[in-house]
């Protein structure tokens, strides 16, 4: 297998790639708060598991649900964002609660408020077992309607075709969500749509980015935990390109069978993936024979999130 896969090969690097401004914010308010005492974070602070082992080998413990969490302790809630629900659970709890909710996730919970509000059925397009999703939903239980795919487009019945909006879980295929939206629009004329996209740049960047990877390589691995959305998506885009893609969550998990006749390979990361990561595999690629690296000319990013006002 080491013959196999030995070089000469090139590496070409997605752009952009790996942490996202919103991800980049949710670790910046775990560091902060751990800079003033103990912390506890309700589930995962972004999904990736070697970010969470970082942070847990600074101090921070990660909780499953706020009850475990010591009354008057200070807890972080994950980028992905919760339901009001679990807000007020906290709140009865009296946690010290610093939000890292994404700002363009928190976007997504306000247009769900403001339809469901003038009696609305909203139409969620997104995966109903991810966290971002069950966090919208909670936003209103009763009138949010979780649509996964085309086929259940077709077969939803709203209370009042007449009064429907759609919104979107942030981290989808920018094109199979499209579909989805297609078919709603079609079904129902009355529909309101966002005003903005809910996939958010990031998700849309990185996507565009591994089309032009996938398309120009033999081999795409996606650096990625396996319950990241935006990742598993890369993974399936570069797949629909027709290149072969494999989803890895470090160097270490790359089986070099996958490397036999593949002389240029793309690299990319998801949002919530570490550019350490990206160094490292290209390291441990470089280390199996020659190498070249270069970056596509993808689209700068220039979004930041300021921390929330709790952890200032
Ligand atoms: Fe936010 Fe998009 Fe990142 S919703 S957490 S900027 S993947």
């Amino acid at each position: 297998e080491w013959v196999a896969a030995a070089g000469p090969r090139e590496v070409l690097l997605a752009s952009p790639r790996s942490f996202c401004a919103g991800v980049e914010r949710a670790i910046g308010v775990v560091e902060r708060a751990l800079e003033t005492g103990p912390v506890y974070v309700r589930r995962q602070i972004v999904h990736n598991a070697h970010v969470v082992a970082d942070l847990e080998a600074r101090g921070a413990v990660f909780v499953e649900e706020v009850d475990e969490v010591p009354e008057r302790a200070t807890v972080v809630l994950a980028a992905h964002g919760v339901a009001p629900s679990l807000r007020a659970d906290a709140a009865r709890r009296g946690l010290a609660v610093v939000d890292a909710t994404c700002p363009l996730v928190a976007k997504v919970h306000s247009e769900v408020r403001r339809y469901a509000g003038r009696g609305d059925t909203v139409f969620l397009i997104g995966h109903a077992d991810h966290e971002e999703v069950v966090g919208t939903r909670g936003e209103a239980p009763g009138r949010v309607v979780v649509v996964e795919d085309a086929e259940q487009a077709e077969r939803v019945q709203p209370a009042d075709p007449d009064h429907v909006a759609y919104v979107m879980q942030t981290t989808l295929a920018v094109d199979e969500a499209e579909q989805v939206a297609a078919v709603l629009r079609r079904r129902f004329p009355a529909l309101t749509a966002p005003r903005s996209d809910d996939i958010c740049y990031a998700t849309t960047n990185r996507q565009r980015a591994v089309r032009e990877l996938a398309d120009a390589t033999d081999l795409v691995l996606v650096v990625g935990s396996a319950n990241s959305s935006n990742s598993v998506r890369l993974v399936e885009v570069a797949e629909r390109e027709g290149t072969p893609a494999h989803l890895v969550e470090d160097a270490a998990a790359v089986d070099l069978r996958w490397l036999a006749g593949a002389a240029r390979i793309g690299i990319t990361a998801g949002a919530s993936a570490p550019p350490s990561l990206v160094d490292d595999l290209v390291a441990a690629l470089g280390g199996l024979g020659p190498l070249t690296v270069r970056s596509t000319a993808g689209a700068a990013e220039y979004v930041r999130f300021a921390l929330p006002k709790e952890s200032i």
